[in-house]
């Protein structure tokens, strides 16, 4: 198993001292060739669980009272930074719902893709350079070449996005996590990235993938948890058969309002 969340708890505690749970006791495991979609409503530890992963969540106010995470074998939360920051990035590639997160403002677009490949790899920067520019076409920007020497304020939020894709799985990471990878994108920008992550996605790696977006998780989704209140309360193997057919009330009722939702955005 590539992934194996134990028994995992996630606080977080502010400067007076006090400690919000955000996530208590929850398991979820992960293997290559496989997409765990998480869902949930705001505020349902999703996040916290995954950016727990990565080691993104700043500590302070983050701590992780219990639990185990087995990346590859190897706890992250036991983790020394250095072994942390070779492994993000190069085996752990993160998609976040704003992309200016991830990407500084302050540079060419091309050059922050060749500095992220010679960060992890010992290449020329010429050959880093290259690299970046295939991987902005792959991602469908157009004119890479010239594109590259962009700053991400002269992109698109849907361009930007799909930089901070191509930063994610250039390095070809094991595991990608995205969270609302798609959320702050139009409708029809998010189809097209969300194909282009389930393309690019190497059949041998593994997907990570946090989305309010219930259609998005039963097309894309190879297996599913569903979170409330910091705890998983169902999973499933088979997400569209899931959907179809939710046993639990709160999925239910999840299914209920994304069909209202879809239906005041769609109106049959
Ligand atoms: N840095 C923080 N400090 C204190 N509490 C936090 C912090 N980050 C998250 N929390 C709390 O942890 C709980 C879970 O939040 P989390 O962001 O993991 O939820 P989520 O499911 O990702 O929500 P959303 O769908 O809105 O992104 C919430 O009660 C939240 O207020
Ligand atoms: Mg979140």
């Amino acid at each position: 198993m590539l992934l194996e969340i134990e028994n995992l708890d996630v606080s977080f505690r502010n400067d007076e001292g006090e400690v919000t749970d955000a996530a208590h006791d929850v398991s979820l495991s992960l293997d290559r060739g496989e997409v765990l979609g998480i869902v949930g409503e705001s505020g349902s530890g999703k996040s916290s669980v995954a950016m727990s992963v990565a080691r993104l969540l700043p500590s302070p106010p983050a701590f992780w009272p219990n639990g185990r995470i087995m990346f590859d074998g190897v706890d992250v939360l036991k983790m020394p930074l250095p072994e942390l920051r070779a492994i993000r990035g190069k085996r752990i590639g993160v998609v976040f719902q704003d992309p200016m997160g991830s990407l500084s403002p302050l540079h060419r677009i091309g050059d922050q893709l060749a500095e992220t490949v010679r960060l992890h790899e010992d290449v020329s920067k010429a050959a880093a350079h290259e690299r970046a520019v295939e991987w902005l076409g792959r991602v469908g920007i157009p004119d890479p070449a010239a594109r590259a020497r962009a700053y991400p304020h002269e992109l698109s939020g849907g361009m930007q996005q799909r930089v901070m894709i191509a930063m994610a799985l250039m390095l070809e990471p094991d595991l990608l996590i995205a969270d609302e990878p798609t959320t702050a994108l139009d409708v029809t920008i998010q189809a097209q990235v969300l194909r282009l992550m389930r393309d690019l996605w190497r059949g041998n790696s593994a997907v990570l993938l946090i989305t309010h977006d219930l259609g998005v998780v039963s097309q894309m989704a190879t297996k599913l948890a569903v979170m409330k209140n910091g705890h998983v309360i169902e999973t499933s193997n088979d997400p569209a058969a899931f959907f179809a057919a939710p046993s639990h009330p709160y999925t239910q009722a999840l299914v209920r309002e994304a069909r209202r939702m879809e239906l005041s955005v769609n109106p049959a």
